[in-house]
């Protein structure tokens, strides 16, 4: 099989990237950064940063030949939707507006990114429903809803398309991947980035440099968060189902893992006392959302998954629970940094 990853660079890329290589398929990549992409190389990487209307795209796939491309072209980062709406917007809603025109004139099966987000403040208990939930967004004043506002936007287009047979493709709804490569730590990576990383970086930078962890209020707000492995197995078993999942938003996610921030605060703080083999007393701050990521900041307060979908078409369920999940990863960072 022939792959194609825009955005391959990124951190869900990057794993697509190694599965499909580990399976023996051939695999190209277009991405404006090569963070996560190696030297030595046994893909196809062109650096390039996609922009609309793009010629080189269209080159690209004709050259390439993919038998599926992947759009994994977004920035993810709440930090990033707060200070930078507008290019949030240009480059979550524009450039994905135009990657989509150009894949369908392709007629090349597509798996398409869009978030846990759109969900936005949906609070009922209910575990969120891909075909039933309402999509509850904060008031526009808060600006953190421009990426779910435009991955809403993408969601639309493409459901109007495979319904008029001008695309074929999967929307997928991620919750909370996690992995040790998911962001960069701000205080030990060499990074000239002016937003934050998402919640696993920033605790594990309090955490490496004996800072306060700093829970943003109420620190009742949940998420559950899914393995970066189990995501990956969740689409192999997409692509094994493809014509029963095609067409169809699905979410990918764990419910059994799902935590308030407040507990996951002390669960990492146990975690790092475990793996480095300490008793250090690391403090938890509470703060305000305007003050850690600035005004126009809004949180979704619970973040649950239903996913009977994809079980029911793929029989697929996630295997590593929260601990695990968690341990796993900050083994990796720690290595990883103690190895500098
Ligand atoms: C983000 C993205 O917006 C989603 O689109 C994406 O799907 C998701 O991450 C993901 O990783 O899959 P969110 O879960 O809100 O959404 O991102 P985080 O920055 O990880 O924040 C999670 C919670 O922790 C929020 O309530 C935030 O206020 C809080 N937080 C974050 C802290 O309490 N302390 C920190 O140092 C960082």
């Amino acid at each position: 099989m022939r792959v194609l990853i825009l955005g391959g660079d990124g951190f869900i890329g990057s794993h697509l990237r190694d599965n499909h290589l580990n399976k023996g398929d051939t695999v190209s990549i277009v991405d404006k950064d090569c963070f996560r992409s190696s030297k030595y190389r046994n893909y196809n990487f062109v650096q390039h940063k996609i922009v609309q209307s793009d010629i080189t795209l269209k080159y690209i796939i004709m050259t390439n030949k993919p038998d599926l491309i992947y759009n994994c072209v977004a920035i993810a980062n709440p930090s990033y939707y707060v200070s930078n709406p507008i290019d949030t917007f240009d480059l979550d809603f524009t450039l994905n507006y135009d990657i989509i025109q150009v894949v369908s004139e392709f007629k090349i099966p597509l798996i398409h990114f869009s978030t846990s987000e759109v969900y936005g403040k949906k609070d009922d208990n209910e575990p969120l429903n891909e075909d039933t939930s309402n999509l509850v967004l904060g008031p526009s004043t808060k600006t953190r809803w421009i990426y779910a506002t435009s991955k809403i936007l993408l969601e639309q287009l493409l459901i109007s398309l495979s319904n008029r047979n001008k695309i074929e493709c999967v929307i997928l709804r991620p919750f909370n991947f996690i992995g040790h490569d998911i962001d960069w730590i701000p205080s030990l990576s060499k990074c000239d980035k002016f937003w934050k990383p998402r919640i696993y970086s920033c605790f594990m930078d309090n955490l490496m440099s004996g800072k306060p962890l700093k829970v943003v209020n109420p620190g009742t707000q949940t998420r559950s968060y899914t393995h970066i492995n189990d995501a990956v197995s969740a689409i192999d078993s997409i692509l094994s189902n493809w014509k029963m999942c095609k067409n169809k938003i699905l979410n990918i996610g764990n419910p059994n893992n799902e935590t308030t921030i407040i507990n996951l605060a002390n669960m990492m703080i146990e975690l790092m006392n475990e793996i480095s083999n300490t008793n250090i007393k690391y403090d938890i701050e509470k703060i305000d959302g305007d003050t850690f990521y600035g005004p126009g900041y809004d949180d979704s307060p619970k973040r649950l998954a239903n996913i009977d979908k994809l079980r029911n078409l793929t029989n697929w369920n996630p295997t590593i629970n929260l601990r695990d999940t968690f341990k796993k990863s900050m083994k990796l960072t720690i290595d990883k940094f103690s190895k500098k």
